[in-house]
């Protein structure tokens, strides 16, 4: 039998053996190499009758050329194959829930989220004040003298007689005042700072202050306001109720209370059977404030409120104690928002 059609006979038996890339390549070496299968043919035409060499020799480099041919296609499924196999054994599960756990909203961004949203759409510009306050803005503007008993209710952190940390977001009231004229509708979400620690109260939590600035405005216009963002962040049974208080940077002030969420008002344990919850402070903007900000007193009026956010999270989910907010269990945190 002619020794090239041999050759390629036992070649493509051990091509069909190759596993590997590696494999592939001794079997290169071991055919095509320099002392190779082929190149042993090669050497024997030299003892071979002169009229048969040429045919030989052409038969000996078509023979190569077939094999480069075939070891070029085994290489290229080898290769597929030791991909695919990477790509099995290297595939790094992203959605693992041990390795990659979703996150959820805070309920205290959940709720400010919200009330932005509502407040958005009826209009309000949302700012945000900054948290180091001067004692004036935060006080002083706000008709709360140095000697004023309001001071009291709320422990402030001095940094200096002067610099403090923030106690109310009410400290925008005078800030944004004092820059821009009526109308004005804002509402300032952000941190404050009291020293004060139990289950009901943080050092540092969260308010959303209101203020509206025009001519003409009412009660009734703060009242409609605090019913509408009652409806969309409770639901739309819910009724608010002014009773009178005192701020000094509102005249007249009320605290304001809305319907229990948990009883629809009958009365439970949550709202100690009364079947009203107390949500914020508010009322019409003290006259005081708005001349001490530039603000024509005789030509506008205005309404103003303050929201703890804290307090309506509990409220609106039924949390019994402040401290959970800040634990970061997140046993606790993921049961809101996700
Ligand atoms: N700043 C008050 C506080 O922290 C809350 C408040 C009451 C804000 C009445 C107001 C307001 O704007 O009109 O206790």
């Amino acid at each position: 039998m002619d020794q090239t059609v041999e050759l390629l006979m036992v070649f493509k038996q051990e091509l069909e053996q190759c596993g590997s890339l590696q494999q592939l390549q001794d079997l290169r070496v071991k055919y095509l190499g320099k002392v190779g299968e082929v190149t042993n043919l090669l050497k024997g035409i030299k003892d071979l009758p002169a009229d048969v060499r040429p045919v030989f020799g052409a038969k000996i480099n078509s023979l190569r050329s077939e094999l480069e041919t075939l070891l070029a296609d085994k290489s290229s499924t080898l290769k597929a194959k030791e991909m695919q196999l990477r790509l099995q054994n290297e595939q790094t599960d992203i959605s693992l829930n041990s390795v990659a756990d979703w996150g959820a909203l805070h309920p205290i961004t959940l709720i400010e989220n919200k009330i932005c949203e509502i407040m958005v759409s009826m209009g309000f510009e949302v700012l945000s004040g900054p948290e180091i306050e001067t004692d004036y803005y935060n006080f002083k503007a706000l008709n709360i003298p140095e000697d004023h008993p309001a001071r009291d209710m709320q422990d402030t952190f001095y940094i200096t007689d002067n610099i403090l940390l923030r106690t109310q977001t009410s400290a925008m009231q005078a800030r944004l005042m004092e820059k821009k004229k009526p109308p004005i509708k804002m509402i300032c979400p952000g941190k404050v700072f009291r020293s004060d620690n139990d289950a009901s109260h943080s050092p540092v939590f969260h308010q959303i202050e209101g203020l509206v600035v025009d001519k003409h405005i009412t009660l009734c216009d703060l009242k409609g306001t605090l019913e509408y963002i009652a409806s969309q962040l409770f639901d739309s049974k819910t009724k608010v109720r002014f009773r009178p208080s005192f701020f000094p940077f509102t005249e007249p002030s009320v605290e304001v209370d809305l319907t229990c969420s948990n009883c629809g008002g009958k009365g439970c344990s949550l709202c100690k059977g009364t079947g009203w919850i107390e949500v914020l402070g508010a009322g019409m903007v003290n006259p005081f404030v708005l001349d001490n900000c530039g603000i024509d007193s005789a030509k506008y009026n205005g309404f103003a409120f303050g929201m703890g956010v804290e307090r309506l999270a509990m409220i609106k989910y039924g949390i019994p104690d402040i401290r959970l907010f800040y634990e970061n269990d997140q046993r606790f945190i993921k049961q809101f928002g996700k």
